[in-house]
């Protein structure tokens, strides 16, 4: 089974660092000495980050300003990845958003964007950068699902869609790889303290937003997973609770009272 046993000198592709979980994983790599890769479409950000991760002890810090909607983004981070660092040991898909609210009355073109980001860019870094990690026999993958990936997500159908697929891809690689030293693993936060709600639009959240988990210990239960080769990550002891009562209802009566709780919120 795969295992990471220091981050030191590896070379790490964050995407999604100018924010949030990202840059939180992008700084803990930073302090065991790795030498990193950030991307995001803020330069400004990311700029300030890499300054953060040099003071921090990484050993090297480099960006790439890409829109990971868009496909020529998502070969430009691989090619200046594999420039930078010679070749890519640890992946972190992280980059991802939502589009909350009524799937009928929302729209179409963000709702693509999102399939492309939190989906397609997410799949082919890992289709091109898994195969390498195979062949040395050594590195990792850590994907950001979502807890939303386990049940119906009324109001924010597609976003859950988007996180199933992440889910079941990399329980499904890690399957397939499990006999190499590579890890794969999937990282599935509950609500976490970013500027994710705030991108979306989310609206009347209330008293879910009140326990939220803080974004660096999230990064660092996601880190310490890959580092054990854990398949799957689940933040937090009562969301965990939680998947595990579910798993014991019927799916239809999940997302009844998912529904009632998100749509009496008016997304
Ligand atoms: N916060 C939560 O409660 C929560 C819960 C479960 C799962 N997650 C997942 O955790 C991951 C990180 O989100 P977060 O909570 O840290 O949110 P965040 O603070 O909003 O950060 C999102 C990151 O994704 C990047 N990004 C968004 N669209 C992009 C695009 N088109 N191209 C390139 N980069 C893009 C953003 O950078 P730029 O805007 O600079 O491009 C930013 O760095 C996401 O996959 C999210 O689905 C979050």
């Amino acid at each position: 089974m795969g295992r990471i046993d220091e981050f030191t000198d590896l070379g790490c592709l964050v995407t999604g660092a100018s924010a949030g979980i990202g840059r939180e994983i992008a700084r803990l790599l930073a302090d065991e000495g790795a030498r990193l890769v950030v991307t995001a479409r803020r330069q400004d950000r990311l700029v300030e980050l890499c300054e953060d991760l040099s003071r921090r002890g990484a050993k090297e810090a480099h960006l790439v300003v890409a829109d990971l909607a868009d496909p020529d983004g998502v070969e430009r981070v691989i090619e200046a990845a594999d420039a930078a660092l010679g070749h890519v040991d640890v992946l972190v898909n992280n980059a991802g958003f939502a589009v909350p609210g009524s799937f009928v009355r929302s729209s179409e073109e963000r709702t693509a964007a999102m399939i492309a980001v939190n989906v397609t860019a997410a799949t082919v870094l890992l289709r091109r950068l898994l195969p390498g990690m195979v062949k040395r026999d050594r590195g990792g993958v850590l994907n950001v699902a979502s807890v939303a990936a386990f049940q119906a997500a009324p109001y924010q159908a597609a976003y859950a869609g988007t996180k199933s697929y992440l889910l079941n891809l990399s329980e499904s690689v890690y399957q397939e790889v499990k006999h190499t030293m590579v890890a794969v693993t999937a990282l599935c936060p509950g609500v976490t303290d970013t500027e994710f709600f705030d991108a979306a639009g989310y609206k009347n959240l209330g008293p879910f937003l009140k326990r939220r988990m803080s974004a660096v210990k999230v990064a660092r239960l996601g880190l310490r997973g890959l580092r054990r080769g854990k398949p799957t990550v689940v933040t937090g002891f009562s969301n965990r609770a939680l998947l595990f009562v579910e798993r014991l209802a019927p799916r239809t009566l999940i997302g009844e009272v998912s529904r009632r709780l998100m749509g009496g919120r008016k997304l």
